[in-house]
């Protein structure tokens, strides 16, 4: 099976890509091949100005995995700027996709924000979602590093859940 890890956080000090390498480390004890997109590396222009080589090479990217993890984070209730380009541009393949999400945010209160990622994907690509987010805040980190044990067994269990799931989703 082939998973896109897409940790779109501009951030530089991003909380979100800490989980998606976290997810990362976990999900390669599998033996499955796993392309991990920091979208920070990636140069981005919103819709109307057209797609750059990077958003061409992304959606290629998209177009070959079997399925994807998304990491984002909460902006304004709702999903990160980057992502938002990046769904408006480079997802036209990714139809029927199973697909996890990985969220970190600034509060507690924000959790339904995943939701609008959520409808956008089922609605744009009838895409299919492991009913198991994680989420996690600032109260979870020390540093660059995941403090919080309750939050790395809830990482272990998302990472099973998508493994097996989408190994029975394929073919
Ligand atoms: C523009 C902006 C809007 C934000 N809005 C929210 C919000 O509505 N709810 C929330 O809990 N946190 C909010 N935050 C905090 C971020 O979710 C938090 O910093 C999180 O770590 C962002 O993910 P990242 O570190 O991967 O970039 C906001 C941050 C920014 C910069």
């Amino acid at each position: 099976m082939k998973t896109l890890i897409l940790s779109s956080s501009l951030s530089p000090k991003s909380r979100s890509f800490i989980l998606c390498q976290a997810v990362n480390a976990e999900l390669s004890k599998n033996a499955i091949d796993i392309d991990f997109v920091d979208l920070r590396d990636y140069d981005l222009a919103p819709v109307y100005r057209g797609k750059t080589a990077d958003m061409d090479r992304l959606t290629e990217k998209v177009k070959e995995a079997d399925n994807i993890i998304f990491g984002m984070g909460v902006h304004c209730y709702t999903i990160n700027d980057g992502l938002k380009i990046v769904l408006d541009s480079c997802f036209g393949d990714a139809i029927g996709k199973f697909f996890g999400i990985i969220c970190a945010a600034g509060g507690e209160k924000s959790y339904l924000s995943t939701m609008h990622l959520t409808q956008i994907c089922m609605n744009e690509w009838r895409m299919i979602q492991l009913p198991r987010v994680v989420y996690a805040t600032g109260r979870d980190f020390k540093g660059d590093d995941i403090s919080n044990t309750d939050l790395k067994e809830r990482i272990d269990i998302f990472v099973k859940e998508f493994y097996s799931i989408g190994q029975k989703l394929i073919g």
